[in-house]
């Protein structure tokens, strides 16, 4: 019992001191290497220009209207592109899509054309996609906010797709895994915005 408390103070303490040294912000990354989030690749194209890279911050928002929210970093290409196009194309990558995640976030490659040589379609928006993922959801820009360092993007689903099997690729803990739910697989999904 003793122990057990022990344990559960110099835990907090830890935390504490964490926290001292090295500003809330470290102590928001500690704790979040303990979520796990599928992945994605984030598109966007204006005048000639293409960039994408790999975003996890990906969620549905709202489902009448169909919305969806991600947080892409200031400044990079792929803001830059969608805040002036007003559109993004969602790839969902499959767990055997690990190389595509490292190329899309390869800091290396931040002024290159990351699409190079890899198979693309295209919906309503003319927003990328990339063949052979999970799923894809091609969106028009709804609203935005700056937050931080990133810029919180709503967007509306214009057009998108999935595949009928297969198994999301999974990031937790700096570390990419996959994961398999029982039951059947779902079958292929289409979908068609109002707009279209
Ligand atoms: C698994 C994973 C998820 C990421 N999610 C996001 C995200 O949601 N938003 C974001 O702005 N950057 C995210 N990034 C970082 C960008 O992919 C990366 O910054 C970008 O590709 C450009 O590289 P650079 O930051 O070195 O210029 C993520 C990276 C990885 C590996």
């Amino acid at each position: 019992m003793i122990g057990l408390r022990f344990r559960h103070a110099s835990t907090i303490l830890y935390f504490i001191l964490r926290w001292q040294v090295t500003g809330t912000g470290e102590l928001l990354r500690d704790i979040m290497r303990h979520w796990s989030s599928g992945v994605s690749v984030v598109s966007a194209s204006h005048q000639g220009q293409r960039q994408g890279m790999t975003v996890s911050s990906f969620t549905s928002l709202s489902l009448s209207p169909p919305l969806i929210l991600i947080a892409l970093a200031r400044g990079k290409q792929t803001e830059v592109l969608a805040m002036q196009s007003g559109c993004l194309g969602v790839s969902i990558l499959e767990a055997d899509q690990q190389s595509l995640a490292a190329r899309f976030a390869d800091p290396a490659s931040e002024g290159l054309d990351r699409f190079a040589g890899l198979e693309t379609f295209t919906l309503a928006t003319g927003s990328l996609l990339l063949t052979g993922c999970f799923a894809w959801l091609d969106c028009r820009i709804e609203e935005t906010y700056q937050a931080g360092t990133h810029r919180l993007i709503l967007a509306r689903l214009a057009d998108g797709g999935s595949q009928s099997a297969g198994r999301p690729l999974i990031y937790f803990d700096q570390s990419y895994g996959s994961f398999s739910a029982g039951g059947e697989p779902t079958s292929p999904k289409r979908y068609k915005g109002p707009d279209r």
